[in-house]
């Protein structure tokens, strides 16, 4: 098995202090949403046919990856948060057909994710160097090693949408700080669209995105020796018009009382919602904001005819 790199040096654990993990109650970080089973669920939830963020980004992938890296033209390929990696290997193949000597790199907080796209991509090519990173890519950026080769780093699945302003801003700010004249960023993005095929998209008919949200319970509990059971809480998606964003909650069937050590106590109510992620519809007046706030600019635009999700080539300014 690849070598792992793990590259967030402060255990989360160790600074959190108890106010801190008061204030999770409210609101679950994201990231624990991707442990072994969260990562796994995650790729069910790919394959719901409600689900059409992953099919129309592929699809995009397929028709566009040759003139992509054609633009690009990578020597090293850089992604955050790539999951499996089963849309990246088209970008991987396209390049590799002209440039044999490509690297991949992966920065991802689950190692369960990191292991899937190791074997993706060695099923597509098997003499291809890949990086794997454990880490945090609101944490970490700082720790990517320059290199003078040009690089694509890649952002898909609209994982930027999980990110506030504040954050996103953050993350570009980082990533623009990281990245030369001669590099690229591909942002996938999920479009703001009818109301009712977004929360469909959140809400599929197998339930799978209901266990996906719960699982964020599982791993709370793990690491803060708790004791949430997963029926005491309901699956709620609901689209807020006003942020243009999908709000994930877990709602609370009963009344919680959880104890600390030091005698302090929290109480969560009955119907209480624990925010655990948002999920952003853009525009282009919203992210060419945030682009611009964060010293980048489009270069290219690729969309699907329906215009539901945008692939983003984009360079510094
Ligand atoms: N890019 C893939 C997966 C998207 S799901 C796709 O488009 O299908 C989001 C991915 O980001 C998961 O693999 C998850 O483990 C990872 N992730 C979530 N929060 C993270 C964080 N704070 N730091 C690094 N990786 C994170
Ligand atoms: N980036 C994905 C999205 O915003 C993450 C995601 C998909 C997700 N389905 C989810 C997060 C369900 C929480 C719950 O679509």
């Amino acid at each position: 098995m690849q070598k792992i790199l793990n590259i967030s040096e402060k255990r989360i654990l160790k600074k959190k202090t108890l106010s801190s993990l008061k204030n999770i109650f409210k609101s679950i970080p994201t990231k624990y949403l991707y442990d072994e089973k969260g990562s796994k669920l995650f790729e069910d939830i790919c394959n719901t046919k409600e689900y059409y963020l992953t099919r129309v980004e592929e699809k995009l992938l397929k028709k566009y990856s040759l003139e992509i890296v054609k633009l690009s033209q990578p020597e090293d390929i850089f992604e955050f948060g790539s999951g499996s990696s089963k849309k990246s290997v088209l970008l991987i193949s396209a390049r590799i057909k002209n440039f044999t000597q490509l690297s991949y790199s992966s920065l991802d907080i689950s190692d369960k994710a990191l292991n899937m796209s190791f074997d993706e991509i060695k099923k597509v090519n098997k003499s291809i160097k890949i990086n794997l990173f454990k880490g945090d890519f609101l944490n970490d950026l700082n720790k990517i090693y320059l290199v003078k080769k040009p690089r694509l780093f890649l952002f898909l699945g609209s994982t930027l949408g999980n990110f506030d302003d504040k954050l996103a801003i953050d993350f570009l700010g980082n990533l623009r700080k990281v990245m030369n004249k001669k590099d690229y960023l591909l942002l996938g993005l999920d479009m703001v669209k009818d109301v009712n095929i977004i929360t469909a998209a959140y809400n599929d008919s197998k339930g799978i995105t209901r266990k996906f949200n719960k699982n964020i319970l599982s791993v709370i509990n793990k690491k803060y020796q708790l004791n949430f059971k997963k029926n005491n809480f309901e699956h709620k998606a609901e689209f807020n018009s006003d942020k243009s964003q999908v709000e994930m909650f877990l709602k609370s069937k009963i009344k919680h009382n959880i104890e600390f050590s030091d005698n302090s106590n929290i109480q969560i109510e009955a119907g209480e919602r624990i925010l655990t992620e948002i999920s952003r519809k853009f525009s282009f007046t919203i992210i060419e904001k945030l682009l611009e706030k964060s010293g980048l600019k489009i270069e290219r635009k690729f969309q699907d005819n329906k215009k539901f999700y945008s692939l983003l080539l984009i360079r510094t300014t």
